[in-house]
Parts: C-alpha cells; structure tokens; sequence
C-alpha cells in the first residue's frame, strides 16, 4: 500500500494500524439530518486512507499524499490550518483519551464534488484512534465525535450523516438513518440486478457562499420549528397548519423538510417492496422541492439533472448540501451513454466546463486494512 510505503519513508517505521473510511452520496433526505429528520445515504468507492501510529508525547505529525513537502508538526491544535484541522479536530474531541500520533493520509475522493471527503478524513482517523487506543467507541460514537469535530473545532455546522454514513455503511446497501434516535438500518440496494445505475454528476462548480447559506437554511428552521412549538420541524405532523402559520423563507424550508421526510420513507417503501425502478418520481420531487423551497440549487445542478431525465434517467436530483457540487441520476445501463451525452452537450451549449461522470457503487463503511 503506497501509504504505508509514504509513513515509513517519512517516519521511519512501520504504522500500527492503518483504515480506510469511505465519502458518501446521498440517495435522499436531504438537509433533513439536522432538523432530526430521515437520510438515506450510502459509501462511494472512494475514501480516505489513515496509517496511524501512536506517540509518546503530544505532538502530531501528518503528512498528507496530496499535498507536498515534509510532514506537519503540529504541537498545538490551535495552530493547525486547512485540511489538517479535520485531523486535529478529531484528536482534540478525544482530549487525554489520546496522545500525539504519527498519520500518513491518501485519499482519492473528488475534491469539491460534495462526496463528503472530510468526514471520510475525520473517520478515518478516528476509528484508526479508537483501534489504537482501544477505545471501544461504536461507529455511530466515531461518527458522533467526528461531527464535533466538524463543528466545534472546524466551525462548519453540519449534521451528523455523512459521518454516519462513512461509519456505518454497507457494500450493497443504503444507510437508512433516524438522526433523532440514531436508530439505523442498512437497506439493500440492489442496483445491478435491476440493470441501474447511479451515476454520480458532478458539476465541478462550488459556489464560495455555500457555507454560510447552509447555517441560514439551519437557522431558518430552527427559528420555524420555535414559532410552531416543536423541538424540530421533523415533529409536523400537521402541514397545512404549519404553513399556514409560517410566512416568507420559513414557511418554504417547512415545506421541503417535511415532504422530504415523507419522501425517504416512500422511497424505503418502494425499496422494501423491490419496486427500484419506481423511485424516480420521489428523486424528481426531492430536487424540484430542493430548488423551489429550499432553495439550495444551482443552475448546474437543475441542467444537470434537466437534461439527464431527457438521455433516459429515470430520475435525478441534486446530491448533498446544494449550491454546485454533484447530481445524482437513476440511469438505466443501456442508457448510460445517452445521459452522459445529453449532459455534455447541455453543458457545451452554454460553454459551461464539461461535468465528470463516475459511477457510484454503493460500498462499505469504514474498515481496518491491516
Ligand atoms: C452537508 C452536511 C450534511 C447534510 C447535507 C444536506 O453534506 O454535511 O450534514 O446536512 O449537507 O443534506
């Protein structure tokens, strides 16, 4: 392994244990995680890889096979910087359970696509930790703390499923997640056996404001679930009432977490009754609901979704938190070539940069290789 190779060419010794922890795509419910709704992702087949060995003393070293240059030395978390913070986070949520560490880091997630490639770095490294330490954390505990991380050390409020979904993941199955309970359950996705695929679009556009859009939508609803007198906006179980005592921004973002919760469980439904082919109107309805009532999309992800129903999808949707990123398209195989030249040729008529397709494989979640 090149990142075994990486560690001892750097540290000088062989690492103690070495994990690999997966990004995500998510099939549906989406932003609905932090407003204590329902998601069902599931582990791409990229990820991030950790070889990891524990010191003696506090200091961290880190070396990264994507980046270049001599190995950080990192001897106060406050001082860490970009992708190292995802790390460091995660060892400062462990406190005195740990000490410093030696990590070599590969990973082949495609950057900026919204494939979760931080959380597949947060649980990469905590689970390695856990191992190491023998900690006896669950993976929904490493999946818990590396949210923390996320949001106390890196500042990024986001919810808990794509830590979850790195965790907890299995080869063929969605992650069906209650993010109330933390109940989950793996739900076959059968996608071969049904000629499908799910092709992953990714728009190779980020848009800067992202970040800060998504602590809006967060705060709008949470400011919607208080004027309705509910602990979060998956408790509605009246939507007509709801709305008709919300206004503006808040009355729209009501709308789509509760259809959207509505939607994971009828797509769960149709998946328990081997109807696969029938979820393309719930993955049509999440994106429109996505565009018009949460209002995170992009034009390129409504082309890119637009023109992949015109190829032959049979449904398709926006993936993740919103503004660029990636599509996701329900495709039949013998319609693979249609879609992806139906989304070529939509994007070179605006002299939009091409989109790149990949395959997505639902896979497993977070694994020790040696
Ligand atoms: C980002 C966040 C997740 C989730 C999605 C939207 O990926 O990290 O917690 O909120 O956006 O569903």
């Amino acid at each position: 392994m090149r990142v075994v190779d990486a560690f001892r060419a750097a540290f000088g010794a062989d690492p103690r244990t070495v994990w690999h922890a997966p990004g995500r795509v998510n099939l549906i419910g989406e932003h609905t995680d932090y407003n204590d709704g329902f998601v069902l992702p599931f582990a791409v087949p990229w990820g991030v890889t950790a070889a990891v060995s524990p010191r003696d003393d506090a200091t961290i070293r880190l070396l990264s096979l994507q980046s270049t240059g001599d190995p950080l030395v990192i001897t106060d978390h406050e001082e860490s910087q970009g992708w190292s913070r995802y790390v460091v986070g995660v060892l400062a949520m462990l406190g005195d359970r740990v000490r410093g560490a030696d990590i070599a880091i590969d990973g082949d997630v495609p950057q900026g696509a919204g494939l979760s490639s931080s959380a597949a770095l947060e649980v990469a490294v905590a689970s390695a930790l856990n191992d190491l330490y023998d900690l006896g954390m669950t993976p929904m505990e490493l999946a818990l703390l590396s949210q923390r991380a996320e949001n106390d050390f890196v500042g990024m409020p986001c919810g808990i499923m794509d830590q979850a979904a790195s965790a907890l993941s299995a080869e063929g199955h969605a992650l069906f997640l209650d993010c109330r309970s933390l109940g989950s359950r793996n739900i076959p996705l059968d996608l071969a056996a049904h000629g499908l695929t799910i092709l992953i679009i990714d728009t190779q556009v980020h848009h800067e404001h992202a970040g800060g859009e998504y602590a809006k939508r967060r705060a709008e609803c949470e400011s919607a679930a208080r004027k309705l007198g509910v602990a979060a906006l998956r408790d509605v179980t009246d939507l007509a009432g709801a709305l008709d005592r919300l206004q503006g921004a808040e009355r729209k973002r009501t709308m789509h977490i509760v259809t959207e919760n509505h939607r994971v469980e009828a797509l769960i439904g149709l998946l328990r009754a081997g109807a696969i082919t029938e979820i393309g109107a719930l993955l049509n309805a999440s994106h429109l609901s996505l565009r018009d009532q949460y209002e995170v999309s992009s034009p390129e992800l409504d082309l890119a979704v637009e023109a992949s129903l015109r190829g032959g999808a049979r449904g398709a949707r926006m993936t993740g938190g919103g503004f660029g990123g990636s599509a996701i398209a329900l495709v039949p195989d013998e319609r693979l070539e249609d879609v992806k030249e139906s989304v070529s040729a939509a994007y070179a008529e605006r002299a939009w940069q091409a989109p790149r397709f990949l395959p997505a494989t639902p896979s497993p979640g977070a694994r020790r290789l040696s």
